[in-house]
């Protein structure tokens, strides 16, 4: 029982549609209905601009942090379960949000937020090379399959070095999700009229 609790708990924090709110509530914008039309940071900065593209980009890392960190709370710490799988009932939540009619987010964000609250090194290592790599490509989407394939790598080298097998198994998960997320953005890319940022 208390598992399931927790993993409500997750899949509702995951599914706060936070672009398509902040765009309602301060600008009178439904994002879906503009740019890529999806609900995450990036369309966020390109309809609604800086300050809330840089709002939503860190309430949707820290609907991923919160959930993993659900096993802090006195209540659940003897739960159990997995943080990750805390994890992964935040990002499922952020793509399919029962308070956005199902149609969210590409699991970019929020799946950052899961391991910055599973291990700020690893997420500090994403942050860098999102950043190399948006600067070199400056495709959001491109940067954001190429850190799937950057976290894998990591998780990896640290399944060799401390046998942390669930964590691979989750990187590969979350990279799936990403991937299948950016279907239209690879087709965009193939084109090459994948939408650049301008600011970089
Ligand atoms: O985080 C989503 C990003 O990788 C792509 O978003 O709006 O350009 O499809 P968008």
């Amino acid at each position: 029982m208390q598992i399931a609790v927790m993993l409500v708990i997750a899949y509702l924090l995951g599914s706060i549609p936070t672009g398509l709110w902040i765009g309602k509530l301060f600008y009178h914008t439904d994002i879906r209905e503009s740019g890529s039309g999806n609900l995450g940071a990036t369309n966020s900065f390109r309809v609604l601009g800086k300050k809330a593209g840089i709002a939503v980009t860190v309430i949707d890392i820290l609907k991923g942090t919160a959930a993993v960190l659900l096993l802090h709370l006195p209540a659940f710490q003897d739960a159990g379960i997995h943080p990750l799988t805390l994890g992964i009932a935040a990002v499922v939540g952020h793509m399919f949000p029962v308070f956005a009619k199902f149609r969210g987010g590409k699991a970019v964000a929020t799946s950052g937020g899961v391991i910055l609250g599973y291990s700020w090194p690893f997420f500090i290592v994403l942050i860098a090379s999102f950043l190399i790599v948006l600067k070199l490509t400056k495709m959001v989407s491109l940067t954001s399959m190429a850190m799937g394939i950057v976290g894998l790598a990591y998780a990896a080298v640290n399944y060799f070095m401390t046998g942390d097998l669930y964590l691979l198994v989750v990187i590969f998960l979350l990279t799936a999700f990403i991937f299948y997320r950016h279907r239209a953005n690879i087709g965009r890319i193939k084109a090459g009229t994948e939408p650049k940022v301008k600011w970089l």
